[in-house]
């Protein structure tokens, strides 16, 4: 599970991460602060946009009744619309999102932040292109089959 949970997750991350990166043209941030680009291009690249969950309470969200036991999927608006976003360079609370909230929110967050950013570390100062992208369309997570960089 613990696999599963930390694997699928990072592939499908930090390649694209790291292309958005290249495309923003972010390399001078990624030298000089990493661990805030990291988590703004983690919430941009939203590894896990939709959430399965079951209501533990009645409730009523933005007009709409839940009740106890309805089981909803939640779809981070940072996702949904994040093709649209460049990296801001200015973490806010919206980069927890893609790591969930609550109890049992991804206890993995400061570990996949640490080793993307530690990633844009080292290819910052070689300041990379991305050549080709190709979309994995049989992954579960957004992920790239193939991921081409040239310095
Ligand atoms: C970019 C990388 C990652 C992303 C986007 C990610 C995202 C998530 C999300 C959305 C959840 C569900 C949270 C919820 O239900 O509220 C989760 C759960 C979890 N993640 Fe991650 N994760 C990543 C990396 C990792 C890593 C590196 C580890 C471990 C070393 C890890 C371990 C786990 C575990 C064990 C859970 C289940 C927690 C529970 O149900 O209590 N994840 N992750």
């Amino acid at each position: 599970m613990l696999a599963v949970a930390a694997v699928n997750t990072t592939l499908a991350a930090l390649p694209r991460a790291v292309a958005w990166c290249a495309r923003a043209g972010r390399w001078e941030q990624a030298r000089t602060d990493p661990e805030a680009l990291a988590a703004e291009l983690l919430r941009l690249t939203a590894a896990s946009p939709v959430l399965p969950r079951v209501a533990a309470a009645d409730a009523t969200v933005l007009g709409h009744r839940i009740r106890r036991g309805d089981r909803l999927l939640l779809v981070a608006r940072h996702a949904a619309e994040a093709h649209r976003d460049t990296p801001s360079g200015d973490p806010g609370l919206a980069t927890q999102a893609p790591f969930g909230l609550g109890r049992h929110a991804c206890p993995g967050a400061s570990l996949a932040r640490a080793q993307l950013a530690e990633l844009l570390r080292a290819l910052a100062p070689l300041r990379p292109r991305v050549l080709r992208t190709v979309p994995d369309p049989r992954s579960a997570l957004p992920s790239y089959r193939h991921c081409l960089l040239t310095p």
